[in-house]
């Protein structure tokens, strides 16, 4: 098969379309010939050398896939070859072919196209597994979500409105607000001009962003407040006033889906299945794919995350 091989660490340019082995289904895994695979801020920072990949993690980039099962390893059972499937990967989701541990398998919501539907996994795990699963949101809160225009930021303005909560959301300009209020925002705020700790208190705070931010979004959290840090593009340091979270009975967590265990990842795609599929298949919770390229011009794709122009997914589709 082919896969996106990363030659060395650096810019764009050291991804390339080479031919590799096949992957073979190990007990419990299944093979999947990949339609489309999306775009993950990780995959930048693993192609830069930023990521330190846990042993047997496949060293081609990709978070997530569709496509139809080609191979069932030993012990797997409910799925058979030419299903249509969706898949949460650790890696090697940028391929012709890849193996999954048959826990992190999705069907495709009806409505969503195989293609499109490639985008899905990452996004709707990582915000359900922090919005509710973490950080117990509920109907009636007031959430924060940082970088309300990227593609964790879109997934998770729409589903905190299904789940009945107020959304303010943090965004890099006109464009990018407009397009997190058509997704049901009721607030906006762009970041590079206004400071969202003026238009608090929140109760759940997601935040992307990391160290510069933990200040700010501490101080405006509400008395039993929740901060989940998922991102950090602005540093890894930051200061924590521990009055605040004594006095305002705050917690304060960090996540990364990827290092979790297959056991978790299996119990978080469970819950997206019956909670999150439901919602995109009413028509309460789209997919925004800011645009799709071949595969073999996963370098373009990287350009134009790293530029920041994009609006939600970048899909890779093969042909
Ligand atoms: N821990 C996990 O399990 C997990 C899983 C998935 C993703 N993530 C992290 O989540 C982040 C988003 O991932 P993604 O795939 O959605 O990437 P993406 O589409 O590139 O989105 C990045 C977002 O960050 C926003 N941003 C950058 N600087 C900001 C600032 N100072 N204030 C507010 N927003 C800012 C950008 O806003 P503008 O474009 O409007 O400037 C953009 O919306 C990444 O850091 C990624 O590593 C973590």
């Amino acid at each position: 098969m082919k896969a996106v091989a990363i030659t060395q660490p650096g810019g764009p340019e050291v991804l390339e379309w080479i031919d590799v082995e096949d992957p073979r289904p190990a007990p419990g895994e299944v093979v999947v010939d990949v339609s489309a695979s999306a775009l993950n801020r990780a995959d930048v920072m693993q192609r830069w050398g930023l990521y330190p990949l846990a042993p047997g993690t496949s060293p081609y980039p990709g978070l997530e896939i569709s496509g139809r099962i080609s191979a069932v390893g030993g012990g797997v059972t409910g799925r058979r070859v030419g299903d249509e499937v969706c898949a949460l990967l650790t890696g090697g989701g940028y391929a012709q072919k890849v193996a999954v541990p048959a826990g992190q398998l999705l069907t495709v919501p009806r409505g969503v196209g195989l293609v499109e539907a490639a985008a899905l996994p990452e996004a709707a795990a990582t915000v359900w597994s922090n919005l509710v699963m973490t950080a117990g949101l509920t109907a009636g809160e007031t959430l924060l979500v940082h970088g309300g225009g990227g593609g964790i930021g879109t997934f998770a303005i729409q589903v905190a409105k299904a789940l009945g909560a107020r959304v303010v959301t943090t965004v890099g300009g006109p464009e990018k607000a407009a397009q997190a209020r058509e997704l049901g925002a009721d607030v906006t705020i762009d970041y590079r001009t206004e400071d969202f700790a003026e238009q608090g208190p929140y109760d759940v705070i997601l935040d992307v962003v990391g160290g510069g931010y933990l200040e700010r979004n501490v101080r405006s959290l509400a008395a039993d407040g929740r901060l989940v840090v998922i991102g950090l593009q602005d540093g890894l340091e930051g200061s924590l006033n521990l009055a605040d979270l004594v006095f305002k009975r705050l917690s304060v967590h960090g996540t990364t889906l990827r290092t979790r265990s297959a056991v978790q990842k299996a119990a978080i795609v469970a819950d997206v299945q019956r909670h999150v599929w439901p919602m995109i298949e009413s028509g309460a919770v789209r997919l925004v794919v800011d645009r799709t390229l071949p595969m073999s011009q996963a370098a373009e794709a990287h350009r134009v995350m790293e530029s920041g122009g994009h609006t939600g997914k970048i899909v890779l589709v093969n042909d």
